[in-house]
Formats: C-alpha cells, structure tokens, sequence
C-alpha cells in the first residue's frame, strides 16, 4: 500500500500567514504542519510515501524534508499540482506512483492522535472499495458530514448548512486502485473543484465504502485561524514528547 499527503491548495483560510509560505510548512508547536501526516503513515507502516504540493513554495519542501530520513524513509516522491482544482484533482496526479496499489491518503492540514496501523491492515484485507475515518464534531458544517444508517454510510454532503448528522468525515482516506479511473469521471464542483465527496459517493453507492470511528483526538488546522491555534494546542498537549 502506498501513501500520498496532500499539501496544496491556497490556505486562504489562513490567510496572511500564508501569503508568503504553504499552509504546511507553518509551524505547528515544535514542527512544521507537514510533519505530523507524515509521521501518522510513517507510523501506520507505510513507506513509500508521495507529497503533492504547490503554489510558489513547493521548492521548500523538497528542502525542508529531502529525501526523508528523518522520518526513517529511504526515499520521498514529490509532484505539483498545477492548479488548485481540489483534493480529488491531486489524488489523480498519483496515478503513476501508486503503480495499481492501493493508497491510503492523508490531508497535510489534518493531525491525529492515535496510530491508524490496525485500520490500515483491515484495508489491506478488504477486497475492494474504499474506507474512511468519521468523528463526532460539534461544528459539522465545516466538513463533509456523513450520514449512516444499519452500519452503513448512506451518504456524505460536503460542508452542509443543514446537516444531518455530526459525523464528519476526517481528512484520512484508503481506496483501492480504481479511484484513480473514478476521479477521471468527476466534474469540477459550484466552487470549481474536484470534491473528494463526490469520489466517497461514488464507493457509497456502489456499496464498497467501509467507515471506522476515528479513535482518540483529530484536528484540521486548515479550517480557520482558530481551528490552526487549537490544533498547536493539541499537538503541544499530546504530542510534544512522541515525536
Ligand atoms: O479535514 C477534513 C475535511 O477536509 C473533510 O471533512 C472534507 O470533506 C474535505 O473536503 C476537506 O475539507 P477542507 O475544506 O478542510 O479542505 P481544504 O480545502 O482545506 O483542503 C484540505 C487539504 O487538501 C489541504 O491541506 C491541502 C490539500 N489540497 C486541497 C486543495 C483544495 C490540495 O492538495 N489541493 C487542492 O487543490
């Protein structure tokens, strides 16, 4: 199984911090943002690893975290993304690396406490489809929300006015090869993007999509100022001495 963090995009939501730098080079506590994606696949076992980046800093990445022996890799893949057209139009420049693997891919503004190393196993084993991680949250609006009904997602609606749950999806997610056919079918959203929720629809409706609960404490620091604050807290909470 092969790894992909997704650090493109504008961060606009941060807004000027990231007027002259990559949301994911920020600080986060003692590290930059970047570290701890890396660190949860790291940690999950996975060892080839791709970082799709872009904007005017991608040059920063490769300097910043070279050929990844810190993190005990013998190697890291690097590509750009062009254009900002969504998480899903980054997903699909991963098609040649994946090499027909399956892919467990983590957003780089998303940080999580527990290792996901057991989840990863079971996708290993699953014959086909996907697997996502949802979380209780109490600003659901902010989020894809998924609805389950009998143990099953029943759907996903990106960052809903209404929503009709509380449980987002979080920013990890494992597909198997065929997503990359799948976002070669998706049109751009209302906000010119390639919606990852379109692709998780896709596995939904199809019946493949598995989901587990996300255990121990998540946060997207990419979501607002706010959200990029209570995310330093939470790394300089539980997990200034792990890493
Ligand atoms: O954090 C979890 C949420 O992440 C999910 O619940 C949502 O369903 C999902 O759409 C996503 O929402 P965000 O609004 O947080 O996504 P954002 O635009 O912040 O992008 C998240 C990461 O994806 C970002 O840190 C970098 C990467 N990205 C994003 C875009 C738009 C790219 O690599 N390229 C892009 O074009």
């Amino acid at each position: 199984m092969k790894g992909i963090v997704l650090a493109g995009g504008l961060g606009t939501r941060l807004f000027p911090l990231t007027k002259i730098t990559n949301k994911h080079l920020l600080p986060m506590y003692n590290k930059p943002m970047i570290y701890y994606p890396i660190q949860t696949l790291v940690d999950a076992g996975i060892r080839e690893i791709m970082i799709v980046t872009g904007g005017n800093n991608a040059g920063d990445f490769l300097k910043l975290l070279a050929n990844g022996s810190e993190f005990g890799l013998k190697h890291l893949d690097f590509t750009y993304q062009a254009h900002e057209g969504g998480i899903a139009e980054a997903v699909g420049l991963c098609e040649y690396f994946a090499e027909g693997k399956k892919v467990v891919i983590i957003l780089g503004d998303n940080i999580i406490e527990k290792n996901i190393k057991k989840a990863v196993k079971r996708f290993k084993r699953q014959e086909e489809g996907a697997m996502i991680f949802l979380k209780k949250v109490k600003n659901p609006s902010e989020y894809g929300v998924a609805e389950v009904k009998d143990g099953k997602v029943i759907n996903i609606v990106e960052k809903p006015k209404k929503p009709k749950s509380n449980l987002a999806v979080v920013g990890i997610y494992m597909y198997d090869n065929r997503v990359f056919d799948i976002v070669k079918t998706l049109k751009p959203s209302r906000r010119g993007e390639l919606e990852i929720t379109d692709v998780n629809n896709i596995y939904i409706e199809e019946g493949t999509m598995k989901y587990e609960r996300l255990l121990g404490g998540w946060a997207d620091a990419g979501e607002s100022i706010d959200a990029y604050n209570d995310a330093i807290n939470f790394v300089r909470k539980r997990y200034a001495n792990k890493l």
